[in-house]
């Protein structure tokens, strides 16, 4: 079957979101409504709620039955659940959030993160091309650089092998989806390598909301701001970097968001030079009506790294209060360093994140001081 055409405007384009409930799926719900797409969620809520939905369509102004967001409660393995979602719905392009993301978890139970992640990606592949759905937008990570051989990092920086599986998820998926393309050049494919995704909506009403004692730094902190946890441990202060402790590239998660976006104008020949893929991508001869064929991948980042140090302080500005701090070992598996060359988002997608580390604490705290509980407590905005 033929792929759908993105040649549309975003108000004839209906974005399957899967995982969009989640933190970055949420957010980027948002803009996509903002543009005029409409959005059909499918998440398993297995670590998220409905409420951030509930929230979305709020902040969106949609009224609570307003089919521009429909939510599925499915997991991405439910085959069955898919081919109803492609039947019901005028499915156009795929984002595709779903998946574990827990570095430690990962290691402990690999069985359940490849199968979610890898199995979950094929089915919903396969149901896709049945329906005729051959667009795909794929939430990667910078992980898949594993120890970078430069910084700052390039699409073309060679890939390493991960050092745990839902490292190794994204890596084989982009391999699978860059080889769904090698096999039928019908496929128009982006994967999208974020950095350090964080901050939170500016109404407070959506944001990070971890299960149990957080994995990564800024949630940790939050909860150290709001009184939950004691003190940030520091991983290690003395690595090669400017104060010793590790340095990251922090990305607001709105500009994240509308990165995705980008992406969509991009696949459908809206924005771009049309022709200079390069770095890392694989360029496809563009279809007749204007839009992409190919891989194109994408760094979403910044470009400014900062330390574990920059991020205890600037989170001390947004919440008015010292936070407490001890120094720990080293986690097992850590880079000294990475961030991002964003140069090909700029050019190619006209892209560039707007919001520095300070708005991004100063949004993250709003979040987590107005839902010190998350969406737990929460009730329909
Ligand atoms: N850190 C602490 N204390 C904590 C948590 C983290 O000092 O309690 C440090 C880490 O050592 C690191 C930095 O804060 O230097 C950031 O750590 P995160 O866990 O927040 O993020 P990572 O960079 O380790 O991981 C992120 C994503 C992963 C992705 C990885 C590689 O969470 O999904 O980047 O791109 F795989």
């Amino acid at each position: 079957m033929a792929n759908k055409s993105l040649a549309k405007q975003p108000s004839d384009l209906c974005v399957l979101v899967t995982g969009g409930a989640g933190f970055i799926g949420s957010h980027t719900c948002i803009e996509l409504l903002d543009r005029g797409y409409s959005v059909v969620v499918v998440d398993d809520l297995s670590n998220s709620s409905q409420v951030a939905l509930d929230r979305v369509r709020s902040i969106a102004g949609l009224a609570p039955d307003d089919g521009r967001l429909r939510f599925y409660e499915a997991s991405i393995l439910d085959r069955d659940a898919l081919e109803r979602i492609f039947s019901e719905n005028d499915v156009d392009v795929i984002i595709h959030f779903a998946g574990f993301k827990a570095v430690g978890e990962s290691v402990q139970k690999p069985l359940e993160y490849y199968w979610n992640n890898i199995a979950g990606t094929l089915v919903l592949c396969e149901v896709a091309r049945e329906h005729g759905v051959k667009n795909i937008v794929f939430s990667s990570s910078a992980t898949v650089y594993g120890e970078p051989e430069f910084i700052p990092i390039t699409e073309d920086c060679p890939k390493h092998e991960a050092t745990n599986p839902y490292g190794q998820t994204k890596s084989m998926l982009e391999q699978i989806l860059t080889d769904l393309y090698i096999g039928d050049d019908e496929w128009n494919v982006v994967l999208l390598r974020y950095f350090n995704p964080i901050g939170a909506h500016e109404s407070g009403l959506i944001g990070e909301d971890p299960k149990g004692i957080p994995n990564n730094l800024l949630p940790y902190v939050a909860q150290v701001a709001v009184g939950k946890l004691a003190s940030v441990g520091v991983f290690g202060d003395d690595y090669p970097t400017p104060d010793g402790t590790g340095v990251r590239d922090y990305i607001h998660v709105v500009d994240l968001a509308r990165g995705h976006v980008a992406a969509l104008d991009w696949m459908g020949g809206r924005v771009g030079t049309g022709e200079a893929r390069g770095l890392g991508s694989i360029a496809g001869a563009p279809a007749e009506d204007g839009t992409r064929r190919g891989v194109g991948i994408f760094n979403l980042g910044t470009g400014k790294g900062s330390s574990v140090l920059d991020v205890i302080h600037a989170f001390e500005k947004a919440c008015g209060h010292e936070l407490p701090y001890e120094i720990k070992p080293r986690r097992a598996g850590d880079i000294a360093e990475n961030y991002a060359a964003c140069d090909k988002a700029r050019d190619e997608l006209g892209w560039v994140a707007e919001y520095d580390l300070d708005r991004m604490c100063a949004d993250s705290w709003r979040w987590q001081s107005t839902n010190p509980d998350g969406y737990a407590t929460g009730v329909s905005a």
